[in-house]
């Protein structure tokens, strides 16, 4: 057992075990739930998106997880279990690119048997490139699956090509997304990351071609993500620099908010159906009502998407490990933690300092 399990091992031993659903809901030590889990299945992709994995550094030499060392389903569904017996609503399935994943549409119907505390159905949504989406779609509805959120950071192809270093049309993940809306995975939303300078040219080209769709449009801030590339302060086009440029062609009017821990504001247009949201979490971090946990695909709990350590699940998943002591380290883990990176970042930005440590990198931990 490494150090992080032992000392999560010591914190569960001290964990009073939940005597009804309300109280096995897990708070955090800033008194914040538990309710999204972003569960990544590979750490590869098809897609060598600059920003977040470089050829030149995700070549044909780098070590990829090997397939034994990933968790297997019946290990995710252990997982998914105890995680929904401490209040998790939504699951979010991530990579890499998760439909690279053989038998993904087997353990999604697994997933969607099961119920919340209150017993509604599972949200579980689905974060993808787009490039295989087409022809999955319904199956991945049959299954079970509720949304998906396609990344899409062009319309124009070269544009696109250069971002995504890889050699597909736009039209092909345009087709993924009509085929997720026409088979009912809605709503379907769009994330578009935009980086200064590289691709703030198409956010008006996206915004005209999502408008008369039910489609969720998103624009993301470039984040010094792990792994990210080419990431400084001057790449960062802020969400309300970003809106500025909508709003030149395309009047927008503010959204009801539904959900508090929403990473994106979201606005309507004047006139059309589809939504612009923007995705502040450099200018405007929302760690405050951060609810989300991540779990990458070997297994490690990250409680932050910027932390530099996992912990390790691995000790808890043994078929001879009864589930109630996953939960139990799991809610420990939850119980202790104070991440609230992108806010202190902020802080520290404006004091001219920058980032100094590495972080997990996006593949492995999910966006
Ligand atoms: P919904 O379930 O549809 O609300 O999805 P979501 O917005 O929670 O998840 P999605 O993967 O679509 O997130 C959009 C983007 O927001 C991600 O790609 C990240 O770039 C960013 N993001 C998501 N969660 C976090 C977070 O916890 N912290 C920070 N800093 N950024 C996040
Ligand atoms: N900043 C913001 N978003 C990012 N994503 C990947 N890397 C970054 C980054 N550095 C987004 C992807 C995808 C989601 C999983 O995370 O575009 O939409
Ligand atoms: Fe793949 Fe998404 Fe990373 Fe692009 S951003 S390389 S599509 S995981
Ligand atoms: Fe949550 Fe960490 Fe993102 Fe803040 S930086 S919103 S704590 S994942």
């Amino acid at each position: 057992m490494n150090a992080v399990a032992e000392a999560i091992t010591a914190q569960s031993a001290v964990t009073a075990r939940p005597v009804d659903a309300s109280a096995a809901a897990a708070r955090d030590s800033h008194d914040r739930p538990l309710r999204d889990l972003r569960l990544s299945v590979i750490d590869q992709c098809n897609f060598r998106c600059t920003y977040c994995m470089p050829r030149e550094v995700f070549d044909e030499h780098y070590r990829f997880l090997r397939a034994s060392e990933r968790l297997s389903f019946d290990q995710m569904m252990k997982i998914a279990q105890a995680f929904v017996a401490l209040g998790v609503e939504k699951i979010r399935i991530t990579g890499g690119e998760p439909l690279l994943r053989r038998g993904l549409e087997t353990f999604i119907e697994r997933l969607a048997r099961l119920t919340t505390l209150n017993g509604k159905p599972l949200d579980i949504a689905l974060t993808t490139n787009g490039s295989l989406l087409a022809a999955r779609a319904r199956g991945l509805r049959d299954a079970g699956l509720s949304r998906v959120t396609v990344s899409l950071d062009a319309l124009d192809d070269t544009v696109f090509r250069r971002m995504s270093d890889v050699d597909l049309p736009v039209a092909r993940i345009l087709d993924g997304i009509e085929q997720a809306q026409a088979v009912g995975l809605a709503p379907v939303k769009v994330n578009t990351v935009i980086e200064r300078g590289v691709n703030d040219n198409q956010i008006l080209p996206l915004v005209q071609h999502f408008k008369s769709s039910d489609i969720a449009l998103r624009f993301i801030e470039f984040m010094d993500v792990g792994g990210a590339a080419g990431w400084s302060n001057s790449t960062v086009l802020k969400a309300h620099e970003m809106r500025a440029i909508v709003e030149t062609v395309f009047p927008l009017v503010a959204a009801d908010r539904v959900d508090a821990s929403a990473t994106s504001v979201d606005y309507r247009h004047v006139d059309g159906q589809g939504t612009v949201g923007f995705i502040a979490s450099v200018s405007e971090p929302f760690c405050g009502q951060c609810s989300r946990a991540r779990v990458s695909a070997d297994g490690q709990l990250y409680t932050c998407l910027f932390a530099t350590q996992g912990a390790d699940l691995k000790p808890w998943l043994g078929e001879a490990v009864p589930g109630e002591h996953l939960q139990d380290a799991i809610h420990a883990r939850w119980n202790a933690r104070d991440d609230r990176y992108s806010e202190l970042n902020a802080d520290r930005r404006r004091a001219g300092t920058g980032k100094s440590w590495p972080t997990v990198r996006m593949s492995l931990v999910g966006g």
